[in-house]
């Protein structure tokens, strides 16, 4: 027997010391705070709903919802009664029609993640908001020409988003191909967060929390804890996977299959890239081809520094500042046996992807994502020195020294016009960068040429770090926002405001 690498430590000591087989039921453990998940049932898929005759048209409600989570009573808020809600499955050129309802007790809204759409009146629209009891039609038109991929949908109702979001509330948008990969099957695998408190409530979240972004004690994909997939040898499956997490980072190994990734965030990679691990922050999506092997293996998120607060608070002394540093996390289990299957055919090259390289710049914009004391801002990396437990302290999240304000214009463009932008971090903790309807070019991460043109919705910029990218500001004018992923972030106001005017 080889010696465990430390990875597979890792790997283990997700399960805890506590870790006990029970019969078929699948595999009980304790958590750091004692309380028991049961996991190891066969993965279950959201309901999927698919567009007919170029329109997809549907209800939504978001209301509180008792469910059952890793074997404990929960109450959640979900979309049409299941965690996730259902996935939407169009193709390039839909419509998609969402009557929304919402039965919460705070206000919602609805906004679909990464897609190509209008942001106005009533399309991607985050600055509605649909009132405890109200509903709303929204409308979003796809492009003929957008990109395939996998999408997300969720509430972006401005000091709620991150609470309804932790609570249940997302689902997953596909978007097909145009032209077919060769798969044994796909599979929908959406990963969030949360944690419940002794009585199955969600736990309530406190200041530290919020400033960290919450993570949740137990992680989920789909709502089950560890599930278990199933497959024969030589299969190829697409997994289409969404970080759902409001602030967990998700660095995925998969060890003794074949990945490859043929998809981050929109579009497909002309040639599928092998990879041992790829890193989603809040918001990413990927899209994995994994060519099966007989044996049992493990999804793992590995540990993610994303920074903390330690350098801002005079060190260590404010317990835990520093999210991410935890043991590795089990997603679930793939568990591969059986009959070899006939060797799928060979994946077909995508189109290339666009480069906007070379295309003239109308305009460029430098915002700096900061976190610094309320009263003190302007100065770099505040410090803390003498304020206690922090609890009562007023730390602002800003965008260019200021708060989200959905009145004010932040950065004005115009309307079918290439902008590079410079996302700079003047704080110590990594935030993931997010631009509605418009996707992003990386064309420097700070410490890499990028010469392959890569493209993302969210863009994780590190502590005290700078990303460059080039955005088109194409098909819609309009105004919509930018902000931090980690949700607690945007809601604390870490948000600003662009409007592609026509020139
Ligand atoms: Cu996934 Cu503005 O959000
Ligand atoms: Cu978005
Ligand atoms: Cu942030």
């Amino acid at each position: 027997m080889s010696p465990l690498t430390r990875r597979q430590l890792l790997a283990l000591g997700a399960a805890g010391a506590g870790a006990t087989i029970v019969g078929g039921a699948g595999l009980w453990w304790t958590t750091s705070s004692s309380r028991g998940y049961m996991g190891g049932q066969d993965l279950i898929e959201p309901q999927v709903l698919s567009s007919r005759d170029r329109v997809l048209a549907l209800d939504l409600e978001a209301a509180p919802t008792r469910i059952q989570v890793g074997g404990r009573e929960a109450s959640v808020q979900t979309f049409n009664g299941s965690l996730p809600g259902p996935t939407l499955r169009v193709a390039p050129g839909d419509t998609i029609r969402v009557a929304m309802t919402n039965r919460l007790e705070a206000p919602t809204n609805l906004h679909v993640h990464g897609l190509h759409v209008c942001p106005e009146g009533n399309g991607d629209n985050p600055f509605l908001s649909i009132a405890p009891g109200e509903s709303f039609d929204y409308e979003f038109v796809l492009p003929e020409d957008h990109l395939p991929g996998t999408y997300w949908y969720h509430p972006h109702r401005h000091g709620h988003v991150a609470d309804q979001v932790a609570a249940g509330l997302y689902g997953a948008i596909i978007v097909e191909d145009t032209e077919p990969v060769p798969v044994a099957r796909e599979r929908v695998l959406v990963v969030s967060d949360l944690s419940l408190d002794a009585s199955g409530n969600l736990a309530e979240i406190d200041r530290m929390q919020q400033m960290m972004g919450r993570e949740g004690e137990v992680v989920l994909v789909n709502g089950q804890v560890r599930p278990r997939l199933t497959a024969a040898p030589e299969e190829r499956e697409r997994w289409r996977i969404v970080n759902a997490c409001p602030s967990r980072y998700l660095r995925l190994q998969l060890e003794g299959q074949q990945v490859r990734l043929l998809s981050r965030d929109l579009g497909r990679l002309p040639v599928p890239e092998e990879i041992t691990e790829v890193l989603l922050a809040p918001g990413n999506r990927v899209e994995l081809l994994i060519e099966t092997t007989e044996g049992s293996a493990v999804l793992v998120a590995a540990p993610v520094g994303r920074g903390g607060m330690d350098s801002m608070m005079g060190g260590g002394m404010m317990g835990d500042n520093n999210p991410g540093n935890d043991d590795a996390t089990e997603l679930f289990t793939l568990e591969v046996t059986g009959d070899a299957a006939q060797t799928p055919q060979p994946v077909p090259a995508g189109p290339a992807l666009r480069d906007l390289r070379g295309e003239p710049v109308a305009g460029r914009k430098t915002l700096d994502f900061a976190m610094g004391m309320a009263g003190s801002m302007g100065g770099d990396g505040a410090t803390m020195g003498g304020m206690g437990s922090g609890e009562n302290s007023v730390m602002a999240f800003t965008i260019n020294g200021q708060e989200f304000d959905p009145e004010r214009t932040d950065a004005p463009v115009t309307a079918g016009t290439v902008e590079e932008w410079t996302l700079t971090n003047s704080s110590p903790m990594d935030h993931p960068v997010h631009l509605h309807v418009w996707p992003m070019q990386i064309i420097d991460d700070g410490d890499r040429d990028v010469s392959e043109p890569r493209w993302q919705d969210v863009v994780n910029v590190p502590a005290r770090g700078q990303v460059k990218v080039l955005i088109a500001f194409e098909d819609f004018p309009g105004r919509t926002v930018y902000h931090c992923h980690i949700l607690d972030h945007e809601d604390q106001g870490m948000m600003g405001t662009v409007e592609a005017r026509r020139g």
